[in-house]
């Protein structure tokens, strides 16, 4: 139990750190290419925010979320999702008062969902997060899909479908949610038990069900396509035009209703082509009534999530392997007791000069550093002690091709960083 991490979460541990170091400086420069900027929120908020934000007949909010009192009686959970957080700040710090509009990413947030844990679902991930407020134009969830693929391909992943829909405003919603509703009443013993209460709640939500027999019957239901708005109608046609000049292949699928409550308009998700039986990559859409809900401006904004835990697993599944940073270039070995204080100065010289160097804290014998230096993938080994040392000098083994040479101690930092 205590050497174990709780059920659905798991350890970055530290040989897998350049894993995600390289997704995050992907992640980082694509976002930084379209003017994003970072923002951090904290790990918990007020339960209130994602009560109000994310909605309170979601499964997030009725099912998942981690909830306590804390110390101060005050009723607290840790963040389910990105938006709401990234919502609370951008009107807390004023934001909507600046030139909009105001784009930010958030980068390995944690998120917590209380799921049944497995393959791809857990109860701890990490999000990477673009929230853009201030935009009205399609040429914003455009603009994220872009970005979103541009960093995927970055990272070499293939055979992704880009899934959209629009799932309309509050002008053209109602008379949606009427039809559907007609046409699931007239079927409501054939739903499954979770849909037949989404049919009072959220009946949006039984078009998104994985249960075979609401897949088929939902097959047949009204689409909202057919019952947007003008406004929305326009909205969805020019993305769609967006993504096409662009030459990014997508799919309109009528089925996307996203499981959480603030979108409007469009929602998107990109999938691992093996089509829509497995799980979404990325997810996220228009939210233009958030801010306004959530007590702010009315602020158009739209905006995606993307778990990294799900792009490693994708990479696995893809046998792609991202190259490994070089763990040390210089290793320092010491012959013995009077050798460790020189290696020592040796070794932190050469990391002021930028080199990745090395040396023996665990007190090994000459043969067990040069197996660890080994090990480390050390591209040179410094002997420093014995008759060497002696004559105020160490010797450099170049460990690739066994050649050595005798290096004046006094010089061997400055002159070993310009061998590298
Ligand atoms: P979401 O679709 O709930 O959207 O989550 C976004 C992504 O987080 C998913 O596509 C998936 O990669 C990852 N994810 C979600 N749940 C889990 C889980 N249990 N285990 C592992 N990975 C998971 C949102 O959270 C929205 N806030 C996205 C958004 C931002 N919409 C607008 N702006």
């Amino acid at each position: 139990m205590l050497t174990q991490a709780p059920k659905g979460t798991r350890d970055m541990l530290p040989q897998d750190a350049y894993i995600w170091q390289t997704i995050e400086a992907v992640m980082r420069r694509r976002a930084a290419l379209a003017g994003f900027r970072e923002v951090r929120t904290p790990v918990f908020e007020h339960t209130e925010l994602f009560l109000r934000g994310v909605g309170d007949t979601t499964d997030i909010v009725q099912k998942e979320m981690y909830t306590f009192k804390d110390k101060g009686d005050r009723s607290i959970t840790l963040k389910p999702e990105g938006t709401a957080g990234a919502v609370r700040a951008f009107l807390e710090g004023k934001l909507f008062a600046d030139a909009l509009p105001c784009k930010m990413y958030y980068l390995n947030t944690p998120v917590f969902r209380y799921e049944k844990p497995q393959a791809g679902r857990l109860r701890e991930h990490h999000q990477f997060g673009m929230e853009c407020f201030g935009g009205k134009s399609p040429a914003v969830e455009a603009e994220l899909i872009s970005t979103l693929l541009g960093i995927l391909g970055d990272l070499g992943l293939k055979g992704l479908s880009v899934n959209i829909n629009s799932i309309g405003c509050p002008n053209c919603r109602p008379r949606y949610h009427a039809a559907l509703k007609e046409y699931l009443g007239g079927h409501l013993n054939e739903l499954c038990e979770d849909c037949r209460e989404r049919f009072d709640r959220n009946p949006l939500r039984v078009l998104d069900c994985k249960v075979p027999t609401c897949k088929a019957l939902v097959q047949d239901a009204p689409s909202m396509l057919d019952m947007l708005c003008e406004d929305c109608r326009e909205h969805f046609q020019q993305l769609q035009n967006l993504l096409s000049a662009k030459g990014i292949p997508y799919e309109v699928d009528t089925h996307i209703v996203r499981g959480l409550d603030y979108y409007t308009k469009t929602v998107f998700e990109i999938m691992v082509s093996r089509g829509r039986e497995g799980l979404a990559l990325c997810g996220g859409g228009r939210y233009d009534g958030l801010v306004e809900q959530l007590g702010g401006p009315a602020t158009p904004a739209a905006g995606f999530g993307i778990g990294t835990e799900r792009i490693i697993m994708e990479l696995e599944n893809q046998g792609i392997t991202l190259p490994m940073p070089p763990l040390c270039d210089v290793y320092v070995a010491n012959l013995g007791e009077e050798a460790r204080q020189p290696a020592f100065l040796l070794c932190q010289h050469l990391r002021e000069l930028g080199v990745r160097a090395e040396e023996d804290v665990c007190g090994r014998s000459l043969k067990a550093q040069f197996k660890y230096a080994d090990k480390i993938a050390a591209r040179y080994i410094v002997l420093v002690g014995g008759d060497e040392l002696a004559r105020g000098v160490v010797k450099v083994r170049d460990l690739s091709t066994r050649e050595e040479q005798e290096i004046a101690l006094e010089d061997a930092a400055r002159e070993i960083a310009v061998l590298l």
